[in-house]
């Protein structure tokens, strides 16, 4: 999928493509540098971080392993409330293993710091977190994030994972939709 497939449903490109692959080059290398002797365990959070994880991981040399879990924080709508339901659990133990989480974005940060307590309880021996994107209201929580690609607006963003009712998960970049979309 690309612009041109959108037509008029694009309204602005927030991150290209280029600058996504990039970004990640950069927190490949910096991931490495962290975790130099021990062995990964990446978490991916489905569905949205499936484009970031097939892309950071293909970058990493750290020995790793891979696991997804689903989550669906209660609360109406958009906005989360921090009570978050497993609708898929990891497949592998977490007792003394270094888990990072892989994220699509932050938004208000609550269901990462549930995640991240929840794993921690499990007998982790660390948790951290990498997202592709941030919004602003995530910094004012104490969510601590070590691999931030982006920071941007608080606006409703699609592409690179991130659909709006299960559309648009593979443009490859960043982008907000024209006001008529959500009219539909
Ligand atoms: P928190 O708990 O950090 O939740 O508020 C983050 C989750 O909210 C969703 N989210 C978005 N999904 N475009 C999307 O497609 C967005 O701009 C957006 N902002 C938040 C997403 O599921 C994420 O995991
Ligand atoms: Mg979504």
């Amino acid at each position: 999928m690309d612009a041109t497939d959108m037509g008029d449903s694009l309204q602005d490109v927030l991150v290209t493509a280029e600058q996504m692959d990039q970004r990640l080059d950069e927190l490949a290398a910096q991931i490495d540098g962290d975790y130099a002797g021990r062995e990964v365990l990446l978490v991916g959070v489905l569905r949205g971080a499936v484009m970031v994880m097939a892309d950071l991981s293909r970058k990493l040399h750290t020995p790793l392993q891979m696991d997804w879990m689903a989550v669906s924080s209660y609360g109406s709508g958009t906005k989360s409330s921090g009570v978050v339901r497993i609708l898929k659990d990891l497949d592998q133990d977490v007792t003394d293993r270094h888990v990072l989480i892989v994220e699509d974005i932050i938004d208000s940060g609550l269901t990462l710091s549930w995640l991240r307590a929840n794993l921690l309880s499990r007998g982790a021996a660390s948790v951290e977190i990498a997202t592709a994107l941030r919004k602003p209201k995530a910094v004012k929580v104490a969510v601590d994030v070590k691999y931030v690609g982006f920071e941007i607006p608080d606006e409703f963003v699609v592409g690179y994972g991130l659909d709006y009712d299960e559309q648009y998960r593979h443009l490859p970049f960043i982008g907000t939709l024209a006001p008529h979309v959500y009219e539909n």
